[in-house]
């Protein structure tokens, strides 16, 4: 296989019907939090033996397609030894990696802009990952909604820095998942919320033509457009599908083959609810998927409390929010499945 043959069948087995990506990437500090949710201490074998057992599940390949991870994940293995990327595999999984180095702020920026970094030394590291299975990657850039921020610079640095990240991976032969995330953090409304990420997806994506990536050879993975979290006033899910399919249509062209959207802090049920929604509401030109963390993780900690012995009950409940996702592919989810 050639290199764009190699893209394309990654992005084709990502992107395939009835599946999404599961976001297993969080980073020391971020699994320390949720593990810290349910009284487990975040050392190094308790998050192996965690992992091992989310990706071990039976049947997860029935609804993911791929698995993000952290850079650590990568050379952990399963109780018998086997390397997890390897694990993911047998399951007609393909193992993906998060390869920036988080953010810090942005200088000449307004207080509360931030970077994400991780340029330097990337092709190299994306190397190595390729050799330990990874077949894509993914980068996040973070943008708070307040009076003052994002700034334009923070709109345009960042998308700058996205593009450079995405041409890096294309030239690797992994494909890029393009994160822009706008924060649910605030009150603001959903309208603010469409505003601004209107305005960083154009800027993303001019600054992914200006790069030459391939459009074709990527997967988006944005935000849903919803009211800020301590907004007074919520929405329906019709109305946060249709804001958000207006979103993506005018700033996402047509040949990206897949949208993967994050949870971003919204529950489970709202998540599935969401994404059921909007692929009511098509056909639209691109796939319209999810790459949830938090909204496939989270029953499945709660079910493990870090005890080996509530595996079973904990892969249920992963199955479950993965098989319920899978449905809301097609529009086929209702909230009395579960
Ligand atoms: P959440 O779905 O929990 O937002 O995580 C997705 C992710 O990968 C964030 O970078």
């Amino acid at each position: 296989m050639n290199s764009v043959q190699q893209l394309q069948a990654t992005v084709d087995a990502l992107a395939a019907k009835g599946k999404g990506i599961l976001a297993a990437d969080e980073s020391s500090p971020t699994i320390a939090k949720r593990f810290d949710a349910i009284g487990v201490e975040s050392t190094e074998e308790h998050r192996r033996a965690y992992r091992s057992l989310l990706f071990s599940t039976p049947g997860l390949g029935e609804f993911i397609s791929g698995v993000i991870l952290f850079e650590e994940t990568l050379s952990q293995r399963d109780d018998r030894g086997v390397p997890l990327p390897e694990l993911l595999i047998k399951q007609g999984i393909v193992p993906g990696i998060k390869v920036d180095k988080g953010k810090i702020p942005l200088d000449g920026g307004e207080p509360g802009d931030e970077i994400t970094v991780g340029l330097d030394g990337l092709a190299e590291r994306l190397d190595r990952y390729k050799e330990q299975g990874a077949q894509f990657a993914k980068w996040r850039d973070v943008y708070t909604i307040s009076e003052c921020t994002p700034s334009s610079l923070a709109i345009d640095e960042n998308a700058r820095v996205l593009a450079c990240y995405a041409r890096i991976c294309q030239q690797a032969g992994l494909v890029p998942i393009v994160e822009p995330e706008v924060l649910m953090d605030g009150d603001h409304s959903i309208e603010t919320c469409a505003k601004v990420t209107e305005a960083v997806q154009h800027a993303v994506f001019q600054a992914l033509v200006k790069e030459g990536v391939s459009l074709e050879h990527m997967l988006l993975k944005p935000n849903m457009i919803v009211p800020g979290k301590d907004c007074a006033k919520q929405m329906t899910s019709e109305q946060i599908a249709h804001e958000t399919v207006q979103v993506l249509r005018r700033t996402v062209p047509a040949a990206v083959p897949s949208i993967h959207f994050l949870s971003g802090g919204l529950s489970d049920e709202a998540s599935t609810r969401y994404l059921n929604a909007m692929n009511q509401i098509g056909p639209h030109p691109w796939e319209l998927s999810f790459s949830y963390g938090r909204a496939l993780q989270h029953p499945a900690l709660i079910a493990w409390q870090g005890d080996a012995a509530n595996a079973k009950q904990m892969q249920a409940a992963l199955y479950k929010r993965a098989k319920l996702n899978g449905m809301a592919r097609y529009g086929l989810y209702s909230p009395d499945m579960e």
